[in-house]
C-alpha cells in the first residue's frame, strides 16, 4: 500500500506534469500564430511527452493501491516575446520540475518507500535530458541571433522532431503494447 504522503506528492506531480503539457501546448499555439511551425511542432511533441509523464504517475498510484485525484490545471501564459524567451521559459520550468522530482525521491527515501524511490529514478534521468535539450536549443537560438535565415533553418530542423512514446518502468504501457 502506498503511504498517504507519497500518494499526495505523486498526485501533485501528476497535476504538475499535465500543467507542463499545458504550458508547452500553449507555447506551441503561440509559435504557430507566429509562423514558427517547426518550433511549434517541437513544443507540441513536448506536450505529448509530458502527458505520458503524468500518466506514468497515474498508473503507478493505482498499481500501488492508491487513489488518483485530479485537480484543476493552472492557466498557462499565452504569449512570449521571442522564440528564445519561450525556450528560456522551458528551461526555467524544467528546473522547477527537477527540484520537485528530487523532493519526491527524497521523501520516498525518508518514508522507506523503496518502490516509489525506484520508480522516480526514471524521472531523475529524464530531467537531465529535459534540461540538456532546452539548453541546447537556447544556445542554438543565441548563436542565430540577428539572423532570420539561421532562425528559419532551426525552425525547419525542429519540424523534424517526431513523437516517441516514453517507456517508463512501472508507468503506463505504450498503447497497443503486449501485457507483461
Ligand atoms: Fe515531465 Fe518536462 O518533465
Amino acid at each position: 500500500m502506498i503511504p498517504k504522503k507519497i500518494e499526495a506528492a505523486l498526485n501533485d506531480q501528476l497535476n504538475f506534469e499535465l500543467y507542463s503539457a499545458y504550458i508547452y501546448l500553449s507555447m506551441s499555439a503561440h509559435l504557430r500564430s507566429q509562423g514558427m511551425n517547426g518550433f511549434a511542432n517541437w513544443m507540441q511533441i513536448q506536450a505529448q511527452e509530458e502527458t505520458v509523464h503524468g500518466m506514468g504517475m497515474y498508473s503507478f498510484i493505482i498499481d500501488r493501491g492508491g487513489k488518483v485525484v485530479l485537480k484543476a490545471i493552472a492557466q498557462p501564459k499565452s504569449e512570449w516575446k521571442t522564440v528564445l524567451a519561450a525556450f528560456e521559459n522551458v528551461l526555467a520550468h524544467e528546473e522547477i520540475v527537477t527540484s520537485r522530482i528530487n523532493n519526491i525521491a527524497a521523501l520516498a527515501e525518508s518514508e522507506k518507500d523503496f518502490a516509489t524511490r525506484n520508480f522516480m529514478q526514471w524521472y531523475i534521468g529524464e530531467q537531465v535530458e529535459e534540461e540538456a535539450n532546452a539548453n541546447e536549443i537556447i544556445n542554438e537560438l543565441k548563436m542565430s541571433a540577428d539572423s532570420k535565415q539561421a532562425l528559419l533553418m532551426l525552425d525547419r530542423e525542429k519540424a523534424m522532431r517526431t513523437f516517441v512514446f516514453p517507456i517508463i518502468p512501472g508507468g503506463m504501457k505504450a498503447p497497443g503494447a503486449a501485457a507483461p
